[in-house]
């Protein structure tokens, strides 16, 4: 699919409005080198910083990261020590960044279990950057589908028992309304790197319709041509949401 300008010429194609990735393969690419594995995580915030600069210059409309998960709590203190302090690196140096490129952040997750020091810089980010109308990207920590699930159905029973809320009048909207992020879309396409064949737990709701796209390039190396591959894939889909026939997107 092509895009039209306001000029009637015709542009770039069209890229998937909400790309979500599964950045995997950190540990791996430093172990193909006989580097230690915190220096995939190190090179990996590198492509972060490229591919969210891509994705907002092609203007997808969200960019949704997996960078860390509820089960990554139980990697070594080291490991964990590591990825906090680049993550909060990344929350500061990226500042002009995200501004110049009118990027919003947000998060989602169970952000409490995060490190004050990393969550005092979040916080900072997304204030800062709230006002901007551009792309928005959503940082997904000590997150997992199944939480997300539990802690929305938490706070619904509440609901249900403060008697606020009907449990006749629960469907699929109600839940998506107790989700982290109420305003996140669905996928239209959700990236895993290494060559994994799974979803990890990563947005279980939410990518019922999803299109896959697996890479045997591990996350590090990933960049501008191979998410430009991914794009071209996803281009070639058909996608009929149950249907029978193709269903704009
Ligand atoms: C998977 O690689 C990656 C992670 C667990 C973390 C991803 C984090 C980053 C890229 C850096 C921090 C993120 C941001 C947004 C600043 P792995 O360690 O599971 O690799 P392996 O499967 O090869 O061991």
């Amino acid at each position: 699919m092509t895009s039209r300008a306001k000029d009637g010429s015709v542009g770039a194609p069209k890229p998937p409005a909400h790309v979500a990735i599964i950045m995997d393969g950190n540990g791996r690419w430093a172990q193909q080198r006989g580097l230690a594995r915190v220096l995939g995580h190190r090179r990996g915030i590198e492509s972060v910083r490229r591919i969210t600069t891509e994705c907002a210059r092609l203007h997808c409309s969200s960019l949704t990261l997996y960078a860390f998960s509820v089960e990554n709590w139980k990697r070594p203190k080291t490991e964990i020590r590591v990825l906090m302090n680049l993550l909060r690196k990344f929350l500061i140096d990226e500042r002009p960044t995200i501004m110049e490129n009118r990027i919003r952040l947000t998060s989602i997750g169970r952000i409490d279990d995060l490190p004050i020091e990393v969550v005092r810089e979040l916080r900072k980010t997304e204030q800062m950057s709230a006002r901007n109308d551009g792309m928005v990207l959503r940082l997904a920590l000590s997150y997992g589908g199944r939480a997300e699930l539990a802690d929305a159905v938490k706070r619904i029973a509440r609901e249900v028992e403060a008697g606020r809320l009907d449990p006749d009048a629960i469907d699929e909207e109600t839940i998506r309304a107790f989700l982290y992020d109420p305003e996140l879309p669905d996928p239209d396409l959700l990236i895993r790197t290494a060559g994994e064949m799974r979803f990890s737990n990563f947005l279980l709701w939410q990518v019922s319709y999803t299109e896959l796209y697996v890479t045997q390039v591990c996350w590090p190396d990933f960049r501008e041509p191979e998410l430009a591959a991914a794009f071209e894939d996803y281009r070639r889909r058909v996608r009929k949401f149950g249907g029978l026939t193709k269903v704009a997107t």
